[in-house]
């Protein structure tokens, strides 16, 4: 039974709303296992990220999704953090040859999100995984207006909200919703071709 993990960071929760679309997405696909891994700050202590539940339920998934945010055009420190804490996984190449992708969020409509998704590219390439893109066009570009893709992001799937500092609930777009359902589906389709 394959299984899809989705580890990402969530401050304000747009991203979390994302994983959880992702989800949604792969859970779609027969037989399907999700396990969605949400990294906090309180796992990080004097600048390390540590959390063996986090390693072993990636070392068990035959999928793993990588998430942040956009922070300063690249992944958020606490997310990095986990990153850097895996390359001791990288040392033996533990994870080489599962599939893997990435998404991210941003207020802005830009706000550099492809330094987080080439980032986070480069981070599977160094472990030896297989990405999976996105495969959506935007659906505009054949006269449809449900919004998937709206952002044209082909490496990851990006989502845009306003910042809003009022504290008010995380909304996502419905269109990013979609986009993140539909990666959701490809990336455990993708999973069971590779590892039939
Ligand atoms: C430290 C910091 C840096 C940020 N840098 C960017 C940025 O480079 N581009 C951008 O569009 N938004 C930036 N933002 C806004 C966040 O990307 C946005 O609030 C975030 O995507 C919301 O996701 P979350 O609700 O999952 O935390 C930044 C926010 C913070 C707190």
């Amino acid at each position: 039974m394959p299984t899809v993990a989705i580890v990402y960071f969530s401050g304000t929760g747009h991203t979390h709303l994302m994983a959880e679309a992702i989800a949604e997405g792969a859970a779609r696909v027969e037989n399907t296992t999700v396990e969605l891994l949400r990294i906090t700050g309180e796992q990080i202590v004097n600048g390390r990220w540590k959390n063996d539940d986090v390693i072993e339920k990636l070392n068990q998934a035959h999928a793993i999704v990588f998430g942040s945010p956009t922070y300063m055009g690249g992944v958020a420190a606490q997310f990095k953090a986990f990153i850097d804490a895996a390359s001791e996984i990288w040392f033996r190449q533990g994870w080489k040859d599962k599939i893997a992708g990435g998404f991210t969020h941003s207020s802005s409509p830009s706000g550099d999100k492809q330094g987080t998704l080439l980032y986070l590219a480069t981070n599977a390439a160094q472990h030896s995984m297989i990405w999976v893109n996105v495969g959506d066009l935007q659906s505009s570009l054949y006269g449809k207006n449900d919004g998937v893709n709206r952002l044209g992001g082909f490496l990851g799937v990006m989502g845009a909200s306003q910042l809003d500092t009022s504290g008010k609930k995380a909304v996502l777009d419905l269109g990013d919703y979609l986009t993140s359902l539909r990666f959701g589906e490809r990336i455990a389709e993708a999973t069971k071709r590779w590892f039939k």
